[in-house]
């Protein structure tokens, strides 16, 4: 009986790895060629981490390039002003990030890399994890939006080392509404083959949203324009709140 379960284990192991095999060789070919996978910069990794939080890869690749040129270390970003920090961030959305990586990088300068790296200002769970398995090589799997539908549908168990090949599979085939499961290197074995998928939750509309506001009033205080609080006082105190504008004498403008 033992021995049975132990083959049983063993063909099941043997499965599992065949399939994260397939993985791995397919992401040889076609993983993609991201700027923040040719490097282990704990730092450089944060920031494209928390880049890649809440926008596209496409339009993360060039501005981490940029925001490396002007703050190559923790220790330069620190002690950067947080106004030019703001502008920086300006068009990657969600701006509150900025603050906090800001923050992130002043206790990284002064205390060093935390050991649980979600006692960082904007740090989760999914961030914290991809930092140390991308720079410091734990052996976790990251698990974004994108590789929780690859886990799902495929069922499959798939280990640390597989992390940046998920995320990979997850974007350019295994898709959230129609997988192109004709090119997926894990179709054969994939109990969700060919299943069409409804978009579980759009995301809320921009045009007209608070969040538009308090991107606009953000980037009109960020032009220098002097903003006071009739502008769009509700988008002003949220900003404040956040550490993205300070109001003196009735106007709003960047912190120091
Ligand atoms: N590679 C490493 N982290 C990534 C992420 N969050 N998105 C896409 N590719 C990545």
């Amino acid at each position: 009986m033992l021995d049975e379960l132990r083959r049983l284990g063993r063909v099941r192991c043997s499965i599992v790895s065949r399939v994260q095999e397939a993985l791995l060789s397919w992401f040889r070919e076609h993983g993609r060629d991201l700027p923040w996978r040719r490097t282990r910069d704990p730092y450089a990794i944060l920031v494209s981490e928390v880049m890649l939080q809440q926008t596209q890869v496409p339009r993360v690749a060039p501005r981490y390039l940029a925001w490396l040129e002007l703050w190559p270390t923790a220790r330069a970003l620190a002690v950067a002003p947080r106004d030019e920090v703001i502008r920086e961030w300006q068009g990657l959305g969600y701006n509150r990030r900025a603050v906090n990586l800001h923050r992130a990088a002043q206790v990284i300068a002064v205390s060093g890399w935390p050991a649980d790296l979600t006692e960082l200002p904007g740090v989760g769970r999914y961030t914290a994890d991809a930092v140390d398995r991308f720079a410091f090589d734990e052996p976790v799997l990251p698990v974004d939006t994108n590789v929780r539908r690859v886990l799902e549908r495929t069922g499959g168990a798939f280990g640390p080392e597989s992390a940046a090949a998920l995320m990979d599979l997850g974007a350019t085939i295994c898709l959230a509404r129609i997988p192109r499961c004709g090119v997926c290197p894990l179709a054969a074995s994939c109990p969700s083959r060919d299943r069409r998928f409804e978009p579980l939750r759009k995301q809320g509309r921009f045009e007209g949203s608070f969040r538009q506001r308090r991107a606009e009033t953000l980037r009109l205080v960020a032009a220098g324009h002097t903003t006071g609080l009739d502008a769009d006082a509700d988008a002003v105190a949220s900003l404040e709140r956040d550490g993205l504008v300070e109001v003196h004498a009735g106007l709003a403008q960047l912190p120091h």
